[in-house]
């Protein structure tokens, strides 16, 4: 899941010069340079970033040598992540030395977790901005050439109304249509740092999937840390697919992450009414013992969780499923911990993230629940989670063989000259010659050879199957 990108300006227009705006400093020719780590909400917020920026004037820049400005957009749900993020700023603070004009900043959520540390302990900072302040960025930017700036507020009252990204993908655009969490799972840090569960309004979300298909793109993904919770006046989830899949030029709706305690039979039955929404659904578990689910606070139990697997796959032929496991919980026994395995060998997901439990500060298992698990147990079993599901993968891949699927083709495989990858309405990743197919246009593929994350096949042309 980890990603890290840098996003570029590449001449699209920004289509959102009608919403009349706070007056912001206006720049002109600085370039900026933001990295990207954590999930696909912050590359939404990236993109959100960027628009902002290109509208204050800036230029992007592919390099942070290049750049006046440099910005780390951040995750704050492992651990790991942030000696990673302080050891960039480390890396980068040369840059400091060469060009002192230069503004060095933190975004996202672990700026919001660690905005003393950033501020105190990291020189080369200047700037921390977190989830909530994006729209003082250039303001933000123009305070911290002068002295150090900080913004780290969680404003309820930040609708996000018409700042419109700057996207850099060319198949593929994501439209953060909720905010925030209440769910308030033990183990993590979200609910803290990016506060309280907000939504966009509908016709906010369908303007924005207007733009986004007059740019060209085909596929949106609905993004919220618990996407199907979204409420705004009487519109729920349900309406809202129904409202988005009403825009023309959007062929394929993809969302993420559903809770799985708020999967009404209503979403399933939108779901399953409109061939737009993909056949896929991200379902995080965490956990297949109902004492550790317990713990987590997740408001489920296994066979609730097994329950609504059943509903789903039985509405929706050929659906595909990925989830997050949490391996090692504080107080996960080697009974919970074959329940998991259990749970997965029951479920057979396509793929999923599994993550060794990492205590966060400030969350109520971080406080309340004893660590029991050593962290050589933990790398252990999730070694054995991780061998369990690519045995899984690559045996439900391998019935793809002799398949046909419908491609949206996203750009240049990573490996193998001459060839294109794309993904199938269920998210399996699709390699195959280019032979002339473009970028962002629908090519059936027959699938001839599979791994545990790929599937390789030729362009075909008749339409058969679609999944
Ligand atoms: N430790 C390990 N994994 C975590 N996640 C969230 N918080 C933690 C934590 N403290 C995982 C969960 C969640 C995904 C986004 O990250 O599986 O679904
Ligand atoms: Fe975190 Fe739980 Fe909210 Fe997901 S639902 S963001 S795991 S608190």
């Amino acid at each position: 899941m980890a990603e890290l990108l840098n996003i570029e300006l590449d001449g699209r227009p920004v289509v959102s010069d009608t919403i009349s705006e706070p007056e912001i400093p206006v720049v002109r020719g600085q370039k900026v340079y933001i990295e990207t780590y954590g999930c696909q909400m912050n590359v939404s917020d990236t993109e959100l970033m960027m628009g902002i920026l290109k509208r204050a004037g800036y230029q992007s820049s592919s390099r942070p040598e290049d750049a006046d400005v440099v910005l780390l957009n951040t995750c704050a749900i492992r651990e790991h992540a942030e000696e990673r993020v302080v050891g960039r700023l480390n890396q980068l603070s040369y840059l400091k030395v060469k060009k002192p004009h230069l503004v060095m900043g933190v975004s996202g959520c672990m700026a919001k977790h660690l905005a003393d540390e950033f501020m105190h302990r990291v020189p080369s900072v200047d700037l921390v901005l977190g989830p909530d302040s994006y729209r003082r960025l250039p303001d933000l930017i123009a305070e911290a050439s002068r002295e150090p700036a900080l913004d780290v507020r969680l404003d309820r009252d930040e609708d996000y109304l018409g700042l419109d990204p700057l996207r850099k993908n060319g198949t593929h655009a994501w439209i953060t249509i909720m905010r925030g969490c209440d769910k308030f799972c033990t183990f993590c840090i979200v609910p803290y740092v990016r506060g309280r569960e907000r939504s966009v309004s509908a016709p906010e979300i369908v303007r924005q999937a207007e733009v986004a298909a007059s740019e060209g793109f085909q596929e949106v993904t609905l993004l919220g840390q618990t996407v199907n919770s979204y409420r705004h006046g009487d519109c729920d989830f349900a309406d809202l697919l129904q409202m988005v899949a009403g825009v023309d030029g959007i062929r394929r709706i993809r969302f993420t992450s559903p809770h799985p305690s708020d999967f009404t039979d209503k979403l399933i039955d939108t779901m399953a009414g409109e061939e737009k929404i993909c056949r896929f659904v991200h379902l995080p578990v965490q956990s297949g013992s109902d004492s550790v689910l317990g713990a987590m606070k997740r408001n489920y139990t296994v066979s609730e969780y097994l329950n609504l697997v059943d509903r789903l796959r039985s509405t929706m032929q050929g659906l595909c499923l990925s989830t997050d496991v949490i391996a090692g919980f504080s107080g996960e026994t080697e009974a919970d911990f074959e329940a998991t395995l259990d749970l997965m060998r029951q479920v057979r997901y396509d793929s999923a993230f599994m993550f060794k439990y990492s205590p966060r500060e400030g969350t109520v298992a971080h406080r309340e629940i004893a660590d029991t698990v050593s962290e050589v147990e933990k790398g252990r079993r999730l070694e054995a989670v991780i061998a369990l599901q690519n045995q899984i993968s690559e045996e439900i891949n391998r019935t793809y063989v002799g398949k046909k699927l419908d491609i949206l083709v996203q750009g240049d495989a990573k490996k193998g000259k001459g060839l294109a990858v794309g993904k199938s309405d269920g998210f399996k990743t699709v390699v195959f010659p280019r032979s002339g197919i473009k970028d962002n246009t629908f090519v059936q593929v027959e699938i001839q050879k599979t791994t545990l994350k790929t599937l390789t096949g030729h362009p075909v042309l008749s339409q058969v199957a679609s999944c």
